[in-house]
């Protein structure tokens, strides 16, 4: 078996692992970056389906993203602004469609109140723990160890203003139901985002896309650092000791480095064999965390028909199968493309259903929003990363109840010469490209500083 020496070997191309290798073949430090899948990007993936050009995984980017904002300036990217002029639409828990402006969901006046009361609250929360540490914060325990939902239920007894707050972070981030997670673990999400506030500001959030596609920030990146990068590579073993480690792939690929980076969610960490095996704390800590699951739904249009109607194309409802639906035309596109996402516990009543009865019920839940030519896509495609062996999800990791400040202080802490880089244990940017850019970096500069 062939054996390569390098200073640094990365274990996975994604936006993490490639932005490590960046940056330490940017200070003269050699690198391997080894690949399971055929292509880079890791959960970013621009493909072409029937003629459409769709971004599978991930694709917004949001201004306090300055991370990623440098890096696409540094690649040569550009961005363009979501389409969102027009009216947004609501449906209400009965079913009652209504057009709306402005930010806040057109609701009944005790349930505004309710939400904007709330909403303050988890500001306040957010700005006092921050995305750093927040299993440091005093109120850390507390918070971990009760649910969202049962924290939500605490706050407010108007269901309608729990459910949409509830929608903002278990359908719409973690993808994971609101009674699945601590409302530490939301504030987390929320402080990575810099407040809450913009958390469940669309115009925000979901600000910009990379003309492109986002998966080029990994394209480019992987092509500057040429035969460094090795695809088709899974990493089934990995030696490590004092003296550095020694790594076995696929593809009969033997690498022997001083310091490794493992750029996968910490959810694929235990598909690897380690030997001597990783101490105890991380077996435990990597079964406290798991996957959100969504479907991120594609259908494009001939022409963007709600624009005629005056809508925007941004709908939201917690009652509905698809909870949220935005314009997502690419640039420059004369065709009409729209996204929609069915979360967490409708994603698997759906997943029950054939693919033809699955796309029916998604496709009419679309038209209660947007009219009924929403049943009468020209291409359809739904993502589906919980079926990717290299991903098993979406968006990201998070903990389990109680996980956040039980482990999260370990988390980013390395092993011997094993350092941990991804998207999901980063604070800002937590579960975002961002995030995994920041990942990168910090881990390439912890290796700089031990050379
Ligand atoms: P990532 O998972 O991207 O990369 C890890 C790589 O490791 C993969 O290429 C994998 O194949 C590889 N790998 C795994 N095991 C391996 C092994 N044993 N050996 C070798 N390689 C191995 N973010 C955002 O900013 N804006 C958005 O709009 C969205 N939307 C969104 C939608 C959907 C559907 C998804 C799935 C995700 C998003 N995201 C997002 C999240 C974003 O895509 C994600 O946070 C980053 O891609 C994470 O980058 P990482 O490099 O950390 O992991």
């Amino acid at each position: 078996m062939p054996t390569l020496k390098r200073d640094v070997v990365i274990v996975g191309a994604g936006p993490s692992g490639l932005t490590a290798a960046t940056r330490l073949a940017q200070a003269g430090v050699s690198v391997a970056v080894l690949e399971a899948r055929d292509r880079v990007g890791g959960r970013t993936w621009t493909d072409c389906v029937d003629g459409a050009s769709l971004e599978i995984g991930g694709q917004w980017v949001s201004p306090d993203q300055t991370a990623l904002f440098a890096l696409l300036d540094e690649l040569g990217l550009q961005t363009f602004s979501r389409h969102r002029e027009g009216e947004s639409v609501y449906i209400d828990p009965s079913g009652v469609r209504t057009r709306y402006t402005g930010e806040i969901f057109p609701v009944g006046d005790n349930t505004r109140r309710e939400m904007e009361r709330v909403i303050e609250m988890l500001d306040k929360l957010t700005a006092e723990i921050g995305p750093e540490e927040p299993w440091a914060h005093p109120l850390a325990r507390e918070l971990d160890t009760i649910s969202f939902q049962g924290w939500l239920a605490q706050q407010t007894d108007d269901e309608e203003a729990r459910n949409n707050i509830g929608l903002f972070v278990a359908g719409g981030m973690l993808t994971k139901p609101a009674h699945a997670f601590s409302a530490l673990q939301a504030v987390l999400m929320a402080a990575s985002a810099g407040s809450f506030s913009n958390l469940v500001d669309e115009d925000f959030i979901l600000d910009k896309r990379v003309i492109g596609g986002m998966q080029q920030v990994s394209i480019r990146m992987a092509d500057r650092l040429g035969d460094d990068v090795f695809l088709n590579a899974p990493v089934r073993t990995i030696q490590w000791g004092e003296e550095g480690v020694v790594v076995f792939a696929d593809g009969d690929l033997r690498v022997e480095a001083d310091q490794l980076v493992l750029a996968v969610p910490p959810t694929l960490y235990s598909r690897i064999s380690y030997d001597p095996p990783l101490p105890r704390r991380q077996h435990q800590m990597h079964q406290h965390q798991s996957f959100g699951l969504v479907i991120k739904v594609h259908a494009v249009y001939e022409t963007p028909f709600w624009r005629a109607d005056g809508l925007s194309g941004t709908g939201f409802s917690a009652a509905e199968l698809v909870q949220e639906v935005y314009d997502n035309t690419n640039h420059a596109d004369a065709r009409g493309t729209l996204v929609g996402f069915v979360s967490d516990e409708k994603a698997d009543a759906v997943f029950a259903l054939s693919a033809e009865e699955r796309k029916r019920k998604i496709l009419a839940s679309i038209a209660r929003f947007l009219g009924p030519q929403a049943t009468e896509p020209v291409v359809y495609y739904e993502s589906d990363w919980g079926a990717e062996e290299w991903t098993r999800g979406a968006y990201a990791a998070s903990f389990d109840l109680g996980g956040l400040h039980r482990y999260g202080r370990d988390q980013r802490t390395p092993v011997g010469p094993i350092h941990f880089s991804c998207s999901d244990i980063a604070a800002e940017g937590y579960q975002h490209v961002d995030g995994a850019v920041r990942m990168g970096q910090r881990t390439a500069e912890a290796i700089l500083g031990r050379r």
